[in-house]
């Protein structure tokens, strides 16, 4: 697969890291293709993370995700899953090797910097989530 889908999260850009955050995607050889700067209700992101729903963060997770503004994105690269989730680095970002996304601008396991799909088929899901087929190309 050659795209995935991406959130800045609403820690990462009220730190004003969001330019930082593009510009390391960028370098990495990502090309966005379809992008927007925007708010979730807790009702989308509720429905945007569904598959966490029994999990115990679950809660804090949908509150956070709409706190505050995010940039949503998608992205292209061969092998475009899987490099950027390296690029990413790991959910807590104590775990996060060097010169990762999170590792840099990651505040914790749960505000945590970036969002990346985790698989071909979710990336596309997710991308549909927040963009119409007239605004990817
Ligand atoms: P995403 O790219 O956002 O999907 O992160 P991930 O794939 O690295 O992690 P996962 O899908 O397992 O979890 C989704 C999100 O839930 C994480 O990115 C965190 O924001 C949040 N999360 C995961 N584990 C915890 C936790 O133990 N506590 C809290 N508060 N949030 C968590
Ligand atoms: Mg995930």
């Amino acid at each position: 697969g050659n795209r995935t889908f991406t959130m800045i999260k609403p820690d990462a850009v009220a730190d004003g890291n969001m330019g930082a955050i593009l510009k390391m995607i960028e370098d990495a050889g990502f090309k966005i293709i379809s992008m927007k700067y925007t708010r979730l209700s807790a009702d989308l992101a509720g429905k945007f993370y569904e598959v966490h729903k029994e999990r115990p963060f679950y809660g804090e997770l949908v509150e956070y995700m709409s706190s505050g503004s995010i940039v949503a994105a998608i992205l292209e690269k061969d092998n475009a899953v899987a490099d950027f989730r390296t690029l990413i680095g790991a959910t807590n970002p104590a775990e996060a090797a060097e010169g990762t996304i999170r590792k840099l601008y990651a505040k914790s396991i749960g505000e945590n910097a970036v969002h990346g799909s985790d698989s071909d088929e979710n990336a596309q899901i997710e991308g549909n989530f927040f963009f119409s087929q007239f605004e990817r190309f």
